[in-house]
């Protein structure tokens, strides 16, 4: 999702700004640019749709000691250099903007009858020209900014420099994010600290109706009211070390074989000999837990299938349970029970309809908010009551893979912690919690023993290169499994994939079966293992090709119509961590016969800072 890198020096900030938008590429985009005022004073603008690179081949000549720079993920016109940013009016100013300016349509119509010629068709064009009008009225640059915001409806993250002030790089937020990174002799702007991790450790974080002007050796930031305001200092723990590929072909190849390392990290330091560790959680963890009575979770894409897990450790452990969709939960009403504590999931912890949602439920009662998240110096996690990090370490794949894992591994944990209030004090450890225990401390190498089966997978994938639809089957808490399988493999390799819970085959999807349309399913060898396989006896019988990852005591063999790849036996709590990692792979494989680019699918983006 768009990027925002920009930079106010004594030396040329063009390296620093397309290193920047590199280091923001794994958020996903379509089209990049900079703008950069030369010592000449002329505002240099360069802009190309694709790779960031493409950029930089173009930006050779750039040089300035201030400038902005923007990785554009389309939402108001197509992807094209017109409307990639930075946007400029009368060659005068420059703008890069992520967010949405609802009030675009009205501005331009104004616009355009004071003279004002349209290149593009953003949504942010509006801003620079509105800045540019407040400049041509005698106000400076601040001032000028300081105007334009106070008309503009909708999200703004907002970087500004003007040849008219060569020196000055305006920076305002209002529900995009922007942090100012600080620097010896030399200051940034950033949507995202890992764009300015070589270059500055010390950052501070916007708020909500903040405005910044930052100059080389100056940063002053004012609240909506125009006070001139202090934010705190942050040290950012962000480092290159997570950025490199180590031989493997793809970012989301290495993130899957991490695995095994990731859910080691996640559990690291929160398991004793026969119990969850809940003080590890934060000095809140246990006066959150026993205020909680039932639980609302909220979260996006792969982050909401893990909700969807866990609901069912949730509600097997007595705990009540809801689940939603970010965009649909903030966009109705709601009855909150006392005691509901209110949970959200991301991994990026920037998603805005998630961020939207937890910012609603604060004014609505929930007597405290979570957040699982896997970046510490997100907004979501400085916006909650307590949060639990998932310890994944970066992931780069836009398709998520360890970032799931270790989100199910940690509310398997959170499970536990509330199960025990619902069975006894909340303080004593019952047999089942200290079984629990040894599930999720065997669950790391039990990845070990997935991950071998890849060369089997590798052989199944070749059945879905000429495919353009697949089923993914599931029951219980693999339902939400053969979801996350479903999606992994319409996300990277752009097959047509829809889940099923299994039972549900009979009622709709059953009339898609033929011997074009290849059936995944998870068998994993629980209570549902005989209904499961009545349901994938119906897709024999209807000429269908069945692809399944069966325990090996399931029963299930390998036959014309089906091939099965067996899964070791694993207790049924962590076997829905398990059989997600062959669907991964699955998915991986196939993509790579598809020859799609497997770490940046086209139209998506990792960190979705738009509605
Ligand atoms: C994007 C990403 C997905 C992710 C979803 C929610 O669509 O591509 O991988 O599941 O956003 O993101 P979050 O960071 O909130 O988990």
């Amino acid at each position: 999702m768009c990027g925002i890198v920009g930079a106010a020096s004594s030396r040329d900030v063009t390296p620093i700004l397309i290193d920047g938008l590199k280091r923001l590429e794994y958020r996903g985009y379509d089209s990049a640019g900079l703008a950069v005022i030369s010592s000449e004073e002329e505002l240099d603008l360069r802009r190309s749709v694709g790779r960031v690179v493409n950029l930089e081949k173009i930006s050779g000549s750039v040089s300035g000691s201030i400038g902005v720079a923007h990785t554009r993920w389309a939402t108001h016109g197509r992807p094209a250099e017109h409307n990639a940013h930075p946007h400029t009016s009368s060659s005068q100013v420059a703008v890069v903007h992520n967010g949405i300016i609802e009030n675009h349509q009205d501005l331009r119509a104004i616009q355009k009858e004071q003279g004002f010629p349209f290149s593009s068709e953003t949504d942010t064009e509006v801003i620079v020209h509105q800045i540019d009008w407040h400049m041509q009225q005698g106000k400076d640059l601040f001032k000028a900014v300081q105007s334009t915001i106070s008309e503009l409806h909708g999200a703004y993250g907002l970087g500004v420099v003007s040849k008219q002030e060569p020196g000055v790089l305006i920076a305002a937020r209002s529900g995009s994010p922007l942090l100012i990174g600080l620097g010896e002799n030399e200051n940034f702007i950033a949507s995202d600290m890992s764009a300015l991790i070589p270059v500055s450790k010390r950052y501070m974080v916007m708020e909500d109706g903040d405005i910044a002007r930052v100059t080389s050796d100056s940063v002053e930031i004012f609240d909506a009211s125009g006070n001139p305001v202090e934010r705190k200092i942050i040290v950012s723990t962000l480092s290159d070390d997570e950025t490199e590929l180590e031989g493997f072909a793809h970012f989301m190849k290495k993130e899957i074989h991490e695995q095994t390392r990731a859910i080691t990290e996640t559990l690291e330091g929160r398991l004793g000999s026969d119990s969850v560790l809940e003080l590890a959680f934060g000095e809140q963890a246990r006066e959150i837990f026993d205020a909680t009575k039932e639980l609302k979770i909220i979260a996006c894409g792969t982050s909401y299938y893990a909700a969807s897990v866990a609901r069912y450790w949730f509600e097997e452990f007595g705990i009540k349970c809801d689940i939603e969709i970010a965009s649909e939960y903030r966009y109705r009403k709601h009855v909150v029970n006392p005691g509901t504590l209110f949970l959200t999931i991301s991994q990026s912890g920037e998603t805005l309809d998630t961020m939207a949602a937890l910012e609603m439920a604060k004014t609505l009662g929930y007597s405290n908010t979570l957040c699982i998240c896997n970046v510490p110096e997100s907004s979501l996690v400085r916006a909650s009551d307590l949060t639990i990090f998932t310890h994944a370490g970066r992931e780069i794949g836009v398709a998520s893979t360890k970032a799931f894992t270790t989100q199910l591994v940690t509310l398997l944990m959170v499970a536990i912690c509330l199960r025990r209030r619902m069975v006894g004090d909340g303080r004593s450890i019952d047999s089942m919690e200290t079984e629990i225990v040894q599930e999720l401390r065997s669950l790391p190498k039990q990845i070990e023993t997935v991950l071998d089966l890849e060369e089997q997978i590798i052989a199944m994938s070749k059945h879905f290169g000429t495919k353009e639809h697949a089923l993914f089957l599931g029951r219980g808490a693999h339902f939400p499994i053969a979801m996350e399988g479903a999606l992994k493999l319409k996300e990277i390799s752009y097959i047509h994939a829809e889940a099923y819970a299994a039972g549900e085959l009979k009622h709709g999807p059953l009339a898609l079966i033929d011997e074009d349309m290849p059936v995944v399913a998870v068998a994993p060898n629980d209570e549902l293992l005989e209904k499961l396989k009545s349901n994938l006896e119906e897709v024999r019988a209807r000429g269908g090709k069945l692809f399944v990852f069966a325990d090996v005591d399931s029963g299930l063999v390998t036959d014309e119509e089906t091939m099965v790849i067996n899964v070791a036996p694993v207790h049924s709590h962590i076997a829905p961590v398990l059989y997600v990692v062959p669907l991964q792979l699955l998915a991986y494989h196939v993509a790579l016969i598809k020859g799609t680019d497997i770490d940046k699918p086209r139209n998506l983006a990792k960190s979705v800072t738009v509605e």
